[in-house]
């Protein structure tokens, strides 16, 4: 049906993804996404993007916050592990050809498939209180998500749940387009979704892991910051003394042990909550170590990266001009499908 990509030298099979550049990462951006990018580098061809305009969507009046972020964001990819050597690294807003497929694809697209999206329902009822509603860029957040993935011919799109109704209307758009203007041989291929293995990763609150609730661990956080934040976390509300005995499925601690304590290590935890052997803080500790030991290589890689601005630059660079090479190959197809190659 759809033909699988064929243009780089690689025939791995190639993988999309990109992150909002809203602040520094955290543990749950490492959990949920950027652990699982690193592992696809080795055995697919990989194109990973700062998705600036779609942080321009919903943050359109925060220029400086967007522009701090942007580089911060590929330096916590560098740290995290992605090597630029295997995969491709690029800004959204240095492609325009996104834009231009987003416009092309725009033709074609029933409103009403924007319009019945979740977040943008959402963000419908958010606003309407002081009369904007939403705006037209976050209408077209998911078209444009899409144009970002087809000009790629992404075989497998990485994300988190949130995302897997983007990645269908990018499926819709795509068997439309074929439909219409390329009925004998599919132009752009239909995308999966690769959904992250990884549990969502709970706050310091127990609550998702974000920058704005305030519960989050970054990537960069210094041990000291670590040490600070974890020892500070509520517990088993029911545990108030300790002799009390608690109850670890009640605990925002306990998810941080699934993730990073051994079988032994959890046994000891829960059983010392539930005997009161052990304090809150003796439970914590080896949380702490362990996030601390996993921070430490992201640090230095990340201090590395920090003191060359110039080498950063240069990898965004040689990545934008590897993607461009791509989509105008796409472009090129799809200007000829719809009679635009005059
Ligand atoms: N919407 C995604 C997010 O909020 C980011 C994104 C933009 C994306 N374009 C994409 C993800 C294309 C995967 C593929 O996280
Ligand atoms: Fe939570 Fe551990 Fe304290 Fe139990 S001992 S309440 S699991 S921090």
């Amino acid at each position: 049906m759809s033909e699988a990509p064929t243009d780089t030298l690689s025939s791995r099979p190639r993988v999309l993804s990109g992150m909002r550049p809203t602040g520094a990462l955290h543990l749950g951006h490492y959990h949920g996404a950027l652990k699982n990018w690193v592992n696809l580098q080795a055995t697919h061809d990989c194109f990973f993007f700062v998705a600036d305009w779609h942080a321009l969507t919903t943050h359109y009046q925060d220029r400086s916050t967007i522009e701090r972020n942007v580089y911060d964001m590929v330096v916590d990819w560098l740290a995290a592990g992605i090597d630029p050597e295997q995969a491709t690294l690029f800004i959204q807003s240095r492609m325009p050809e996104h834009a231009e497929l987003f416009t092309l694809l725009a033709m074609s697209t029933p409103a009403a498939w924007l319009e019945r999206i979740p977040s943008y329902k959402d963000q419908l009822e958010k606003n309407r209180p002081n009369g904007e509603g939403a705006t037209y860029g976050f209408l077209g957040y998911p078209l444009l998500q899409a144009a970002d993935i087809l000009i790629y011919k992404a075989a497998c799109v990485p994300v988190g749940e949130d995302q897997t109704a983007h990645v269908e209307v990018t499926r819709e758009v795509a068997r439309r387009f074929n439909r219409i203007y390329s009925p004998e041989r599919a132009i752009l291929p239909e995308p999966q979704e690769l959904l992250t293995a990884t549990p969502r990763l709970p706050g310091l609150d127990g609550q998702k892991m974000s920058k704005s609730a305030g519960n989050a661990i970054a990537m960069r956080d210094g041990p000291e910051v670590v040490d600070e934040k974890v020892r500070t976390m509520p517990t088993d509300p029911q545990r108030v003394r300790r002799s009390d005995p608690g109850e670890p499925s009640r605990c925002p601690v306990w998810p941080l042990h699934q993730l990073y304590s051994d079988a032994s290590t959890q046994a000891w935890a829960s059983e010392g909550c539930r005997k009161a052997s052990i304090g809150c803080l003796d439970c914590k500790k080896p949380l702490i170590e362990a996030i601390q030991a996993e921070q430490k290589p992201w640090r230095e890689r990340a201090e590395a990266f920090l003191a060359n601005p110039k080498q950063v630059q240069w990898i965004v660079e040689v990545g934008t001009e590897r993607a461009r090479a791509v989509a105008r190959k796409t472009l090129r197809e799809v200007r000829t499908a719809m009679g635009l190659a005059y």
